[in-house]
């Protein structure tokens, strides 16, 4: 058995999701909820997904600050 610190259940990546492990329900802005289906799921932080609440990669073109 692994300590749970070992597989977080939420991983913060830099200038990028969140990445949730396991069942979970995500309630976006507007308050609707999203329920992960997927073993790890990625929600966006940056904003600009088309995909709300999910990542889909655009973080990685949006210029860096
Ligand atoms: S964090 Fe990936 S698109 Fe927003």
């Amino acid at each position: 058995m692994t300590a749970p610190e070992e597989h977080p259940d939420v991983i913060l990546c830099a200038d990028g999701p969140m990445l949730v492990r396991g069942d979970h329900v995500i309630q976006d802005a507007e308050g609707q909820l999203h329920r992960t289906t997927r073993p790890i799921s990625a929600v966006c932080r940056c904003g600009k997904s088309a995909s709300q609440p999910w990542c889909d990669g655009t973080h990685k073109v949006i210029p860096k600050r």
